[in-house]
């Protein structure tokens, strides 16, 4: 009896020796497009091999506006199941409250990112997420169509939306009856939000509301890009294009039902997949630009980044978990399986990224210079302002209301919403 106490005594002794003393179960909480959760479940893979902590996903629908308003509500509700948060670039000033201060835990790494994303999630001098990837759109175009027709890749809307028109209709008349000429994320949410302000830039309309807080969504060149956008529904875009985000616009690409896309660089990689029918078969440009004064090509600024609850029973752990999804290692991993972009500066210098996903490089200098949306002039009522505007842009696509009827509306209830200000 004794000496199998002594066993018993033993093994238990052996096992707590194999077991890490601060041995933790953690929550993350991500939606994603594409394959990034299966990518987050490797990278996680292998922090729990390092560590000997578990890391559990909770995994959320993909679109950005759904998890939002979910994440809203546990916060509010003090949830601690959820220890990390996957947040979007346009969260900070709205969650900032709820989530932990990591300026003092990340100032060992936080140089490597590029300063300008780390700014973007400072609110009020505390770094409440760390950048995991950053995000601007390309137009997708179809090489080898635009090749067997003789056409350029357009670089204004008005040659995209001809160029799109002639090569469907040639591929339909061949008896391609599916081809349409451009999908991009037409459904009233956050998505709809970043194309639209895309049109509006890019023919010189202004940011909705500018960086100083100044309303200036209701002008003529922002009606003129509605009703720019419009006259694709149904001609070069499917009706149902107007239920679409992002996940749903790929579908139709990358089916090869589509000659341009409206996309952000996660669709790069799975594009090419070993059994994506257009592999090999597309590449990518800046969007088109406008026309009128102040015509340019716009890219909208995403991104998404990482932050501790405050609510967490396991803070410290889950600051190391936030770190090691961040770091340059980790990023790499990342950017070779999904395109998604770095927000590490020496990831454009390897070697090893330019091959396997030449976007990377090339797509350095459209995200440093795309346009933010509003949300750090209007703070805590971010999200309100974009659901007001995208819902004035999808009643103008749906053919409810003119673009310059519907924004002068928009302007009068933003106008409300700002109050004494933002
Ligand atoms: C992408 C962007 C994100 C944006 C979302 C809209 O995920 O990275 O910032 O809000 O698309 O659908």
């Amino acid at each position: 009896m004794k000496f199998r106490q002594a066993l018993l005594a033993l093994a238990a002794g052996a096992m707590l020796a194999a077991t890490p003393v601060q041995a933790a179960q953690l929550s993350i909480v991500s939606g994603d497009t594409g394959n990034g959760l299966q990518v987050l479940r490797e990278i996680l893979d292998q922090f729990e091999k390092k560590t000997g902590n578990k890391v559990n996903i909770v995994p959320m629908p993909s679109s950005t506006t759904d998890q939002f308003g979910q994440y809203k509500l546990w916060l509010a509700a003090g949830n601690s199941d959820v220890d990390v948060y996957q947040t979007d670039v346009i969260w900070a000033p709205q969650l900032s409250n709820q989530l932990v201060d990591l300026t003092e835990a990340t100032k060992d790494v936080v140089a490597a990112h590029f300063p300008s994303i780390i700014e973007s999630q400072t609110v009020n001098g505390k770094l409440i997420a760390l950048p995991i990837f950053t995000d601007a759109p390309a137009l997708y175009y179809r090489k080898d169509l635009l090749d067997k027709y003789g056409a350029q890749v357009p670089k204004t809307w008005d040659e995209m939306a001809k160029t799109a028109k002639m090569i469907m209709d040639k591929e339909r008349e061949a008896g391609n009856k599916d081809m349409w000429g451009f999908v991009f994320q037409g459904n009233a949410y956050e998505g709809l939000t970043c194309d639209a302000l895309e049109w509006i830039k890019s023919n010189g309309g202004g940011q909705i509301i500018e960086p100083d807080g100044t309303i200036s969504v209701n002008n003529p060149q922002a009606a003129k890009a509605l009703e720019m956008a419009k006259s694709w529904i149904g001609t070069i875009s499917p009706p149902g294009v107007l239920a679409y985000q992002e996940e749903e616009s790929r579908g139709v690409w990358q089916t090869g039902n589509a000659v341009f896309m409206r996309n952000w660089p996660y669709a790069y990689s799975l594009g090419n997949g070993e059994d994506s029918p257009i592999k090999g078969k597309f590449d990518v440009a800046p969007l088109p630009a406008g026309s009128g004064e102040g015509a340019r090509s716009a890219a909208t600024l995403g991104g998404w980044n990482l932050a501790v609850s405050k609510y967490s029973k396991n803070p410290d752990v889950a600051i190391e978990l936030v770190k090691w999804i961040a770091s340059p290692e980790m990023q790499k991993y990342r950017v070779l399986k999904t395109s998604n972009i770095p927000t590490i500066q020496a990831l454009y210098d390897d070697p090893e990224i330019a091959k396997a996903q030449p976007i990377i490089p090339r797509w350095k200098e459209v995200f440093l210079n795309a346009v933010p949306r509003p949300s750090a002039p209007t703070k805590v009522k971010y999200n309100e302002v974009s659901s007001q505007f995208w819902t004035a842009v999808h009643k103008t696509l749906s053919g409810e209301g003119s673009a310059a009827d519907n924004l002068a509306d928009l302007e009068v209830s933003l106008t409300k919403l700002q109050g004494a200000g933002w």
